[in-house]
């Protein structure tokens, strides 16, 4: 396929020199073994596959509704509080870090209410700076959670309710909040029910990792000015590509090559970027891959690095440190903005071969040159190259990692769909803090301590 059809490609030169053409071949063979276990929805966690038809079941009255939400509170909020941890967090975090200027408050770019994040960690610290802001500025907020019992939230929220019904009253506060959330079960959906918050629904069939095409990730985006429109075009774009059954598909060939060299002993894959907007991508990448794939003592360690920043930091264990990684690098073609080097008629530090020259161009240099210097110290690359940033190629970048983790876990054997593992941190921090139910656990835990 062309370029503009793909709109992701796949470079695997870098992994020639570390697997043989045979060794692909046949990992292809076994990821479209997998990708007929995901389409045909009969593997394992087959209830949670809602995600798959998201961006081609366009709910458009939902879009609506947000762009309304979007268009009041853009008169009477400086500032939007989005409330939500993992699955209910990653992916908004990610799209706003990847589109919105980074310096829109400073520069009053009046694209949207600034957006900041709630119940995504315990600090005090954390939520004690973030009223200092609220206690400045109009605002409002999104609790998201699918569950809507997740501790980290619930007390978030707990605090930014309080704090919106002293500021403005329960009746205003009332219509400062939007709930998102399953369509019945919860505390949270109890809550919004009883207060009269909108709210927007989280489908059954869509887990929390998986969620950022509903209004989990689409909320948020349509507040901050994204086009979630184009957004979703590119996802259902994606999901076309990705639904063809060939040994092309770029979603297969990225679950084999990386299993490949998990087989390799590669235990750890690298998701490299060279633009610090991708820095949050990384994040909701890391989520995805590892609570999908991280169980029953298997799965590839998911790691992240922005080049060239941490090449001055991780990159020498990356060139000469234990072989057990391989990097997948998002190579980001053209830039959105120009700008070049300057030229220095006393040319002092030495840079005036570079005069003329856009930053961008040295970025490319510095992407080859990092690429051919890992595959000599014995990191296999495979590149996946996305033509610019914008709402319609990440949407399809979502996409394209969804569908491939789901194939990727399903050759491992696994199932992509639950995360028992997250609840046994949850189990002894409810049984530490005296939670009603788990009073034989804590005192157990009390004694280790
Ligand atoms: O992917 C997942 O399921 C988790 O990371 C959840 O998103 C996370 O634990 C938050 O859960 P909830 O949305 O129920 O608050």
């Amino acid at each position: 396929m062309e370029r503009e059809d793909n709109m992701i490609d796949i470079d695997i030169k870098g992994i020639t020199p570390f697997v043989t053409t045979q060794e692909i071949e046949l990992s292809i063979a076994k990821a479209l073994e997998a990708y007929d276990t995901l389409t045909s929805r009969k593997g394992r966690g087959n209830d949670y596959l809602g995600w798959l038809d998201l961006p081609a079941d366009n709910n458009s009255s939902n879009q609506d509704r947000m762009k309304q939400i979007a268009a009041e509170w853009k008169s009477k909020a400086q500032v939007v509080v989005v409330i939500g941890i993992g699955g209910s967090y990653l992916g908004a975090k990610a799209a706003l870090e990847a589109l919105v200027h980074p310096f829109a408050s400073e520069l009053e770019i009046n694209e949207g209410p600034r957006i900041v994040f709630a119940g995504q960690n315990l600090s005090q610290d954390y939520m004690a700076e973030l009223v200092d802001l609220l206690e400045e500025k109009e605002y409002a907020a999104i609790v998201i959670s699918k569950s809507g019992t997740t501790t980290e939230p619930a007390i978030a929220f707990r605090i930014i309710k309080n704090h919106l019904e002293t500021k403005y009253g329960k009746e205003e506060a009332a219509t400062r909040i939007v709930a998102v959330t399953d369509k019945s079960r919860g505390a949270l959906k109890g809550v919004a029910s009883k207060e009269g918050y909108r709210t927007f629904v989280i489908p059954d069939d869509v887990g929390g990792r998986y969620s950022v095409l509903t209004p989990v990730g689409l909320l948020p985006m349509a507040l901050a000015g994204v086009d979630i429109d184009q957004m979703i075009k590119g996802a259902a774009k994606m999901r076309g590509i990705c639904m063809d059954r060939s040994r092309g598909n770029i979603a297969v060939q990225y679950a084999a090559l990386r299993n490949l060299l998990y087989g390799k002993g590669k235990t750890t894959e690298i998701l490299v970027n060279f633009n610090p907007k991708l820095q949050y991508f990384a994040e909701w990448w890391k989520q995805l891959f590892g609570e999908s794939e991280g169980k029953e003592g298997k799965g590839l360690f998911p790691a992240s690095v922005n080049f060239t920043t941490d090449l001055h930091s991780m990159g020498q264990y990356i060139q000469e440190g234990e072989r057990i990684m391989f990097e997948t690098v998002l190579d980001i073609r053209q830039a959105n903005r120009k700008y070049s080097v300057g030229s220095d008629p006393s040319d002092a530090d030495g840079l005036n071969f570079l005069a003329g020259m856009e930053v961008e161009q040295v970025n490319k240099k510095a992407r080859a040159g990092t690429k051919l210097a890992h595959i000599d110290g014995g990191v296999p690359n495979i590149q996946l190259e996305v033509e610019r940033l914008d709402a319609s190629n990440l949407g399809a970048l979502f996409y394209f990692f969804e569908f491939a983790c789901g194939v990727s876990a399903y050759m491992l054997g696994i199932n992509p769909f639950d995360q028992p593992g997250v609840e046994d941190y949850k189990k002894n921090m409810f049984a530490l803090l005296g939670k009603p139910g788990y009073e034989e656990l804590g005192a157990k835990l009390k004694e280790r301590l």
